[in-house]
């Protein structure tokens, strides 16, 4: 596995890489879920190339930007392990010459849930992959359901700027008591440990959204939102911690007719 730092180095050499080339894009905290993208890019492609890179454009919150666990050693073992080619690992001078003047916004579905609650969120994300896309020119680049809204936001972007990569979506990862796997689990304290796999549960409730808010509450958590969109319910919870909020996201495919209820509200 080669390891970039320096962007120019790594430009040099995609040069003259050949054959299908696998890009998944990480901001690092490595786990299982990251691991199921490294290893269908691996099945799929001839070269399989990581980026990690907590990319603070799309941090709203300097606190979430300052604790999110940064773990880079591991990483780069798990990384060798599963057989990554490459891995770049930039820094913002590198990724921002321009120091954030020009980026790629989106007006419509980037303010709604997340983007609702996490102002210029979505707007550094797709910016820093169409940075990235740019620098690796993938044919695949893969993402997780976990973040639907960033996929569907991604997708979008790459049809309407003519990119010439396929964005394929890849299944949730859940521990075993249904927690979707995410980098911020490590921040959870004992007890939030203990209480988030209720979100993931009720989200697949048969009630309508509003009812699961409620019900979310009542548990203990602190509701961004809980939306249906196209039959899949979208929620955000905060957990309280031992001094440290927790922000979670989660989304599930409702079954039909829990859907066509709530199309119908
Ligand atoms: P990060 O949160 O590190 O996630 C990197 C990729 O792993 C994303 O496509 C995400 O959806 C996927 N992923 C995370 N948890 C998963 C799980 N439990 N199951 C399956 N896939 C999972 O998302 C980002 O980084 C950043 O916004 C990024 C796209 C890298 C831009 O900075």
């Amino acid at each position: 596995m080669k390891r970039y730092d320096d962007l120019a180095a790594w430009r040099v050499a995609r040069r003259s890489l050949e054959g299908v080339i696998g890009f998944v894009p990480t901001m690092g905290a490595l786990h299982r879920g990251h691991a199921s993208l490294i290893e269908r890019s691996r099945a799929e492609c001839d070269h399989t190339v990581l980026s990690i890179y907590v990319n603070p454009t799309q941090f709203n919150n300097p606190q979430d930007l300052q604790h999110y666990p940064r773990t880079l050693e591991a990483d780069l073992a798990v990384a060798r392990e599963l057989g990554v080619d490459s891995v770049l690992t930039p820094d913002y001078p590198s990724l921002y010459p321009d120091g954030y003047r020009y980026r790629v916004d989106e007006n419509a579905f980037s303010g709604r849930l997340c983007g609702a609650h996490r102002p210029g969120h979505f707007t550094g994300v797709l910016t820093v992959v169409m940075k990235l896309l740019n620098l690796v020119r993938p044919a695949r680049a893969y993402f997780g359901e976990k973040d639907y809204q960033q996929y569907l936001l991604i997708r979008g972007m790459c049809e309407s700027f003519f990119m010439d990569v396929d964005v394929v979506p890849c299944p949730t990862l859940r521990e075993a008591d249904g927690l979707a796997m995410s980098s911020r689990n490590a921040l959870l304290d004992a007890e939030g440990r203990a209480l988030a796999p209720t979100f993931a549960r009720l989200l697949r409730s048969a009630e309508p959204d509003d009812a699961v808010a409620r019900q979310l509450e009542a548990a203990g958590f602190v509701v961004d939102y809980v939306e249906t969109h196209d039959a899949r319910r979208f929620g955000a919870v905060v957990v309280r911690g031992s001094g440290r909020e927790v922000r979670l996201i989660d989304n599930v495919l409702l079954p039909a007719a829990t859907a066509d209820r709530e199309r119908a509200a």
